[in-house]
């Protein structure tokens, strides 16, 4: 069933998500309304406020859809409803409405490249045999060795373990992923009817947009072709090897034709509908590829979250990305932190140092032309939870390779003394992983109002994100001469400018000459006709 009237996009500009600051809501993590423990809808729909006075344009969905849950939600088994965990589709329809209201626009997770084990057609593929016509909208193969004993060949599942199991009848199936998620064939008719009515199903509810999942691995290479090694035969993981070489299961040239045949979906309805690929490629320059005027609008830019904390890293990653942005004539979608990765606060060296280097990340993010994706807390300065005894971790990576993205993925502290902090509605204690002790100095309350806090680092970078003239295009950015290991680039729109200095030199630097500071990482002292800006910190400066 569709919405009556399916809500409005907040504004009618099409190209929104040029210059947008997207929001990443990991569902089960973000509010939880009902008390049981998960975050929900009613949860997020509540906290919208929240979201639209830290300065955000838009939030991205993690899977709230029908799923057993094997993946957190990455396992769908029906595109179309809610999980009873999350609410219902009349939540969602509550929700999308009161966001668009308040002017947010929201993107959701579209998980095309596998469906749950728990899918009505995987049912029907496993009970309707070999050869069947059920089995066809799946990868099912026959074994090697002499009894077909032997997987159909050496791809490994990027959670660990053979990317094969061999069901009761003797074939096999791949999955990319965990065994509970069974991968499509993309080479069905069916399979792109399917995902293009999905499509329209949430476009028709209203979404803004779509976030791809595995958008790289939709088509395998013809006749499964063996990588060569895995962590079996040489030791050697094939994972290794995302965003860095060629895998016959990703990054295939025929997966475009996928994205082809969605942009004019996209672009049949009003107001700026758009497409984010999660898309892992051996280059930056195949990368690019995803983007663009007859495919999808955006990809991350993992390379930008994979940059060591160093000045020359940085400006590497962010030439380059820029360089292909300017070439396909889409705009550089940067993120830091995302549900899968370890938080950066912790990535740049935990604790004090961590946190002083992650505001200092912020400031440099927000500054650049693009898009920005900010993961849930990262605003609060959140670093990972290392020390998850291991019976509460859930990721289904963790007993396969002893990997968990569980740390990352801890609810949000919102209030009060006590774990889980406000997560749940007032008396409820419970939460699906626990919030560390440390956490009480972190939560929403503790930071809104406080100068200097991490949140209200963020509510200024936004605003004057927002507000600020030169930070108003896409336009390029304009490096600067400084000392080693200091990053400054400058933004302008006619008479206006925007300075950004990255200070990761090891040395307080003083800053002159590039106007009046509107938003910084750490405490600036003045000095002379300047300022002093201490290590891992960074500034904006402005003229107009
Ligand atoms: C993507 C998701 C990740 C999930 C995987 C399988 O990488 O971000 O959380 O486990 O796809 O769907």
């Amino acid at each position: 069933m569709t919405a009556a009237t399916p809500p409005a996009p907040p504004t009618a500009d099409n190209d929104w998500w040029r210059s947008a600051v997207v929001y990443q809501v990991y569902v089960r993590s973000f509010a939880d309304a009902n008390g049981d423990g998960v975050g929900d809808l009613e949860g997020i729909r509540q906290r919208l406020p929240y979201l639209r006075e830290l300065g955000v344009d838009a939030l991205w969905l993690t899977p709230f859809y029908t799923s057993p849950q094997i993946d957190a939600g990455y396992d769908v088994a029906d595109y179309r409803d809610v999980d009873p965990l999350f609410g219902k589709l009349a939540d969602f329809d509550a929700m999308i409405t009161d966001a668009h209201a308040l002017g947010l626009r929201i993107i959701v997770d579209l998980v095309p490249n596998h469906t749950s084990s728990a899918h009505p057609w995987f049912a029907a593929a496993l009970a309707a045999g070999p050869g069947s016509p059920e089995r066809a909208r799946y990868l099912f193969a026959e074994g090697r060795g002499e009894q077909g004993e032997l997987p159909p060949n050496d791809w490994e599942s990027i959670f660990g373990g053979p990317a094969w199991t061999r069901v009761p009848d003797g074939q096999w199936y791949l999955h990319l992923f965990d065994p509970a998620q069974p991968d499509l064939n993309w080479r069905h008719p069916e399979v792109r009817a399917e995902f293009e009515d999905i499509l329209r199903f949430w476009l028709d509810r209203g979404v803004d947009g779509f976030r791809i999942d595995v958008a790289h691995g939709m088509i395998k290479a013809a006749g499964l072709p063996d990588v060569g090694f895995n962590s079996m035969t040489t030791g050697r993981r094939q994972s290794e090897l995302l965003g860095k070489g060629r895998l016959p299961y990703f990054d295939q040239d025929e997966v475009h034709e996928i994205y082809r045949a969605w942009r004019p979906i996209l672009d049949s309805y009003p107001g700026g509908r758009m497409a984010v690929a999660e898309a892992w490629a051996e280059t930056p320059q195949r990368l690019a590829r995803y983007i663009g005027p007859d495919e999808l609008h955006q990809a991350f830019s993992f390379d930008f979250l994979d940059a060591t904390w160093s000045a020359d890293s940085f400006r590497k990653v962010i030439d380059t990305a820029l360089a292909e942005s300017t070439i396909v004539g889409a705009p550089t979608t940067w993120v830091l932190s995302n549900h899968d990765r370890q938080r950066h606060v912790t990535r740049y060296g935990d604790g004090e140092v961590g946190l002083r280097r992650a505001r200092a990340a912020a400031l440099l993010m927000l500054a650049l032309p693009g898009c920005a994706y900010v993961y849930q807390g990262e605003e609060l300065g959140l670093p990972e939870v290392l020390d998850l005894p291991d019976e509460l971790r859930q990721d289904p990576a963790f007993l396969r390779t002893g990997e968990s993205r569980d740390g990352c993925r801890v609810p949000i502290p919102w209030s009060g003394e006590l774990a889980p902090y406000g997560f749940g509605p007032a008396g409820s204690e419970l939460s699906w992983l626990p919030a560390p002790a440390t956490w009480r100095g972190l939560s929403v309350a503790a930071q809104a109002g406080v100068p200097g806090s991490t949140l209200e680092l963020y509510r200024t970078a936004l605003r004057v994100r927002h507000e600020h003239p030169a930070l108003a295009g896409t336009d390029g950015i304009t490096w600067l001469e400084t000392e080693p290991g200091v990053l400054a680039f400058h933004r302008t729109a006619g008479d206006a400018e925007l300075t950004c200095v990255v200070n990761i030199s090891g040395a307080a630097a003083t800053i002159t000459g590039y106007g009046r500071p509107v938003a910084a990482s750490a405490d600036l002292t003045e000095r002379g006709d300047g300022h002093v800006l201490p290590v891992d910190a960074a500034a904006w400066f402005e003229r107009r």
